[in-house]
């Protein structure tokens, strides 16, 4: 009895570990896939994914895509009400208005590639997903890019923009993966 309960600590931790090594394994490896654009840091990707709760059940690259996308999606809703608030105070300059009116239609839109592009993945169309994911990734640099246009304003969204920029980027990076991966059955342990 002792070393029955004995395995099945063992087990447990067993399939602890593995869980967690998905998510270490895939942020490392999104990390080092895309070194030339050095966009996604694993550590962040590593606490974004964990961020939902949800991740705890995946087992393989393919199961995180998801959360990734939806991570992605409450971060594209979240800063959009970051930008309402600001929208709300009545003495910006014209120019920060209009730039801050461009963002929130850009984290609109950037939302719904996000979604449809979560479509796209479930019904295994990569192609699609990959072209929806992309194209929200143009949100913050389009965003952050507005401020940049003229001298002396600072953009107050740099920050979101950076976080969004790489939570855009790192379902797509994992697709890369799982799509060029030989891909090992997911129930290979029950043969
Ligand atoms: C998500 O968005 C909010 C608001 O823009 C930001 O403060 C937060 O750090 C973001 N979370 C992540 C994981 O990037
Ligand atoms: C409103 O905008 C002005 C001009 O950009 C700025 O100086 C001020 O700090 C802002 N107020 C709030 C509450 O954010």
């Amino acid at each position: 009895m002792k070393n029955f309960c004995t395995f099945l600590a063992f087990l447990f931790l067993l399939i602890v570990s593995v869980r967690s090594d998905v998510i270490k394994g895939s942020c490392d490896e999104a990390a080092k896939d895309d070194p030339d654009h050095n966009i996604i840091k694993s550590d962040f990707c590593v606490a974004s994914l964990k961020a939902n709760p949800k991740s705890k059940t995946a087992t393989i690259i393919e199961d995180l895509v998801p959360i990734a996308i939806e991570v992605a999606i409450a971060n594209a809703t979240a800063t959009g009400s970051t930008v309402s608030k600001l929208l709300q105070n009545t003495t910006l300059d014209k120019f920060t208005r209009s730039c801050l009116e461009a963002c929130s239609e850009l984290y609109s839109n950037a939302g719904s590639d996000l979604q449809s592009g979560g479509e796209a993945f479930k019904s295994k169309d990569f192609g699609t997903a990959k072209f929806d994911l992309s194209a929200a990734m143009v949100a913050p640099v389009t965003c952050e890019d507005g401020f940049n246009e003229k001298q002396g304003v600072v953009s107050p969204l740099t920050k979101e923009n950076e976080n969004m920029r790489q939570l855009a980027v790192i379902p797509l990076a994992f697709i890369d993966i799982w799509s060029n991966d030989d891909k090992i059955p997911r129930n290979m342990f029950l043969w």
